[in-house]
């Protein structure tokens, strides 16, 4: 395959950036996304020009680390794709692609299109986690959950904590990555002790970091590779109003 790329270059986070044009050729549509940037990379190394710098680590779909906005697009256009399982084969021959970072107040540019993402970690120091005893894991069924819990637990779970989901929100919010780890630990019984903390220190340092509020427009939510449901929101909202009420109410 034959592709323009016209990519997101900044120098440092004090520099103005610019979308600079690149052709690429001889690209294989069996290639991951990742694996195009990196024939690119090769290339430029080769003529002794500076990489585009990106992030990446598992190219599994597991981590969360890669991120690009795609054509308009958190991930680009295959959903609940996250961009290091998008392959080639989804575009046309001769297609001109663009390639920016996640755009959002809270995550600015590090260089070209990593983008800082440590305010999730900041959210997560704040109230996810649990105060249960390491160890040797219990006996499965000492300690009794219903399914339909377990379930919404498990696909709340599912979040790898990527930032599509605020960097496809026009508010810039991060109302869904923290909806899914308060439902997440919220429906568990080892989850419990912390449960109002949680939501209230979560949200706090959600809304500190520069996250903007969610007016459930919904585009979190098809962006997600994951395809976490807005259904976690409502958990959020409803937790925290309970919180705010007297933090003792049960679900
Ligand atoms: S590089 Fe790990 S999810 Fe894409």
């Amino acid at each position: 395959m034959k592709l323009t790329l016209r990519i997101w270059r900044q120098s440092s986070p004090a520099e103005k950036g610019r979308m600079v044009e690149y052709p690429v050729e001889d690209i294989s549509p069996d290639a991951s996304f990742l694996e195009m940037l990196d024939v690119l990379n090769e290339k430029l190394i080769a003529d002794g020009e500076e990489p585009v710098a990106f992030d990446h680590d598992c190219r599994e779909g597991i981590c969360g680390m890669c991120s690009l906005v795609i054509n308009g697009t958190p991930h680009g256009p295959e959903r609940n794709t996250t961009t290091c399982q998008l392959h080639m084969r989804k575009f046309e021959d001769g297609e001109v692609i663009d390639v920016e970072p996640w755009r959002a107040k809270a995550f600015p540019v590090v260089k070209d299109l990593v983008v800082d993402r440590s305010p999730l970690d900041r959210i997560i120091q704040s109230g996810g986690y649990i105060s249960a005893p390491t160890g040797t894991a219990p006996e499965a069924h000492s300690v009794p959950v219903p399914k339909a819990d377990a379930d919404r637990a498990f696909e709340a779970a599912e979040c790898i904590g990527c930032g599509a989901c605020v960097a496809a929100c026009p508010n810039g919010s991060a109302a869904l990555f923290l909806g899914a780890k308060v439902t997440h630990l919220g429906l568990m019984p080892q989850g419990q002790p912390e449960r109002w903390d949680r939501v209230v220190n979560m949200l706090e340092t959600h809304d500190d970091a520069g996250f903007g509020g969610c007016t459930n427009t919904g585009e979190c939510s098809v962006a997600c590779p994951k395809g976490i449901s807005m259904d976690v929101i409502s958990r959020l909202n409803g937790d925290m109003l309970k919180a705010s009420v007297g933090g003792k109410k049960k679900r």
